[in-house]
């Protein structure tokens, strides 16, 4: 089956209105016409709509970085699919490991968020990955299980479709320590095959990014992997040039 490659970068609490609205107009230069991929910034919420703006009529998708599951209420400090769609947002990023280490995401929390994205009709990416205590000592495959199970639980293999995983080893974020293809390419298998036994066929066609130091050095070879359909950038999607050059790798242009 084939699936269409996604990269998104992750601008994390980085750049303000102004910044984010150049970095799109030098990336939309450079993606103009590309069809081989689906391409994506997911900039803090403040920025949003000025890169949507910016973003308009390009390939360029817009994602958030965060999502509540009410509609509305009394949840100071938290953003709604409503709100998101309605400032141009189709993608959101949903259980960031930063957002499970520093702001008490649990998995229970992500099936939530993740419930919500997919009745506003927004394309998940859904994050996992184990620490590096978790992989030394042998836990990673139970921990990414335990992040799929409970994360997906209650999702109907008609919308699992939609979902875009992205495996992000903690011990890959912005360390300059990328998992090698081989690892990468383990750990992606066995996400899709807990994927299948959740989903059935559907799991074929979800897309799974790896994400933790990619750059345009490794993007190749991570890419070309059988299970491996794009990725999930933080440092090396801040300036245009870095993500444009990964891009390029990425798809082996
Ligand atoms: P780095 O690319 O900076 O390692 O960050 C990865 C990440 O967390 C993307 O969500």
């Amino acid at each position: 089956m084939s699936r269409k490659v996604i990269i998104a970068g992750n601008w994390k609490m980085n750049k303000t209105a102004a910044e984010g609205r150049e970095l799109v107009e030098a990336l939309k230069k450079s993606v103009a016409g590309l069809e081989a991929a689906e391409i994506v910034v997911c900039p803090p919420f403040t920025t949003i709509g000025a890169v949507a703006e910016a973003a308009a009529g390009s390939v360029i998708g817009v994602g958030a970085q965060n999502i509540h599951w009410a509609a509305n209420g009394a949840f100071t400090g938290e953003i709604s699919a409503d709100m998101l769609k309605t400032s141009g947002v189709k993608y959101v990023i949903i259980g960031h490991s930063e957002r499970r280490q520093y702001f008490g995401e649990t998995n229970a929390t992500v099936n939530s968020r993740l419930k919500a994205a997919l009745a506003a009709g927004l394309i998940p990416i859904v994050c996992v990955g184990e620490l590096l205590e978790e992989r030394e000592s042998g836990k990673t495959e139970a921990v990414l299980a335990g992040q799929i199970r409970e994360g997906f639980a209650g999702i109907d293999a008609k919308d699992a479709e939609k979902i875009v995983v992205a495996y992000e080893p903690v011990w890959a974020i912005g360390t300059g320590k990328t998992a090698t293809p081989d690892i990468a390419q383990a750990a992606h298998a066995f996400i899709r095959q807990e994927l299948r036994a959740l989903f059935g066929a559907a799991a074929d066609a979800m897309r799974i990014q790896y994400g933790g130091s990619m750059k345009a050095s490794n993007a190749r070879e991570l890419v070309a992997q059988p299970d491996i359909d794009g990725g999930l950038i933080g440092g090396a999607a801040l300036k245009a040039e870095d993500f444009i050059a990964l891009i390029r790798e990425a798809l082996a242009l």
